[in-house]
Formats: C-alpha cells, sequence, structure tokens
C-alpha cells in the first residue's frame, strides 16, 4: 500500500494557492504516495482550558495525522510569517505535551506566494517550530514557490509547467524520505 500523507493546507480562502497547489501535489504524486488534502476550517482555537476535554474536532484532526505516514504542510506567507490557522492547528496538534500527533512523522515544508519570494520567511519559521515536536524534517530540497498568481487556470489546474516540475522532484525526494524513515 502507498505511505498515506496528510497535506495541511494554511489558507481558508476559497481560491488559496496554497489550497491549489496541495491538490496539484495529490494529483502528481507518485505511486507510493497517496495524498490526503487536509483544510483547517472548523478548528476552533486552541484553549489549555479545554485540554482535558477537548472538543471533538481537535480529537478528529489529531487522529488524521496520527494515522498518517508523513506529513506536507503548506503555507502561504502572512506579514512574513505562517498564518494565525496555520500556527492555531500545528498547536492543537503538538498537545498533550509529550503526545504530539506530528511525533515520529517525517514532515515536508512548502511554501508560496504569488509575489517573488516564495513566502521564505513563513517556511523559515516552520523550520523553527515543526522539529521540537514533529519527526525528522526534510531538509533537502528545499522548496519556496514563488509567483503562483499566474500558475492555475480558471478551473485550478495547474498550467505552470516549470512549476509542476519542481513540484514532481519535491515529491520524488519526500517520497523517499518517508520510505526512509518508515522503512
Ligand atoms: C499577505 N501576503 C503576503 N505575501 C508575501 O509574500 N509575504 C507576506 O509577508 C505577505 N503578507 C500578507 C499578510 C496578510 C494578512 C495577507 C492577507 C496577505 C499576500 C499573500 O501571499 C497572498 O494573499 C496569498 O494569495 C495568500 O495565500 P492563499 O490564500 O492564496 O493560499
Amino acid at each position: 500500500a502507498p505511505y498515506s500523507i496528510v497535506a495541511l493546507v494554511g489558507s481558508l480562502r476559497k481560491e488559496s494557492f496554497t489550497l491549489k497547489i496541495a491538490k496539484a501535489l495529490a494529483k502528481l504524486a507518485p505511486a507510493s504516495l497517496k495524498i490526503d488534502v487536509v483544510t483547517l476550517e472548523g478548528l476552533s482555537f486552541f484553549n489549555q482550558d479545554l485540554e482535558a476535554n477537548p472538543p471533538a474536532e481537535w480529537l478528529a484532526f489529531r487522529e488524521k495525522l496520527k494515522a498518517s505516514n508523513g506529513v506536507l504542510i503548506l503555507t502561504p506567507e502572512y506579514n512574513r510569517s505562517i498564518p494565525g490557522v496555520l500556527k492555531n492547528a500545528i498547536d492543537i496538534a503538538s498537545r498533550p505535551y509529550g503526545q504530539s500527533s506530528f511525533l515520529g512523522k517525517p514532515v515536508g515544508l512548502i511554501s508560496n506566494s504569488p509575489g517573488p519570494l516564495g513566502g521564505v520567511a513563513a517556511a523559515k519559521h516552520l523550520q523553527n517550530i515543526m522539529p521540537g515536536i514533529s519527526g525528522p524534517v526534510m531538509g533537502q530540497p528545499e522548496i519556496y514557490l514563488n509567483g503562483v498568481g499566474d500558475a492555475f487556470d480558471g478551473n485550478g489546474e495547474l498550467i505552470k509547467d516549470a512549476l509542476k516540475t519542481v513540484l514532481q522532484q519535491y515529491l520524488d525526494a519526500f517520497a523517499a524520505f518517508v520510505a526512509k524513515q518508515n522503512g
């Protein structure tokens, strides 16, 4: 069976480029990976007061991560960092203390922006956040997708060949990384 990968989407926007990239990755995935695109709407704000009796949607979100063989985190860049909704989701998944749902999971970080810098500052923040609560974070190849604003047609299909090639190369590397961690 293929490894099951959760792709977290760090934007709630209906026409989100981040979401479109996640869907493109799911389509481009090599046979060894099955990518499940997971969006973050409906996740209430993390509040430590709720930890003893967590909301059902927190538990469902944690279970999805725990059942996976690896996680891709896709983020846009908001004010040189990651969006609050994504940080909230990561905080929810990281708890209870010592029982992070990311534990042991190989992680890949993918930032994007319609702008020229590809969301690199957001990706760098994820590189700070994740290692303390996850399995190994793939360091190489790095991927900061710039100029994504004209990468999709009206149906959300990826139409930029250069971007498709980069995503395919990244997926091949991530597939090898996941196989190694799960092997
Ligand atoms: C942005 N945007 C942005 N872009 C960037 O490259 N660096 C940044 O620091 C920011 N900051 C920022 C803050 C806020 C609050 C918003 C709403 C937007 C632009 C951002 O890249 C653009 O809106 C993307 O389309 C957001 O990603 P999705 O929703 O398309 O996935």
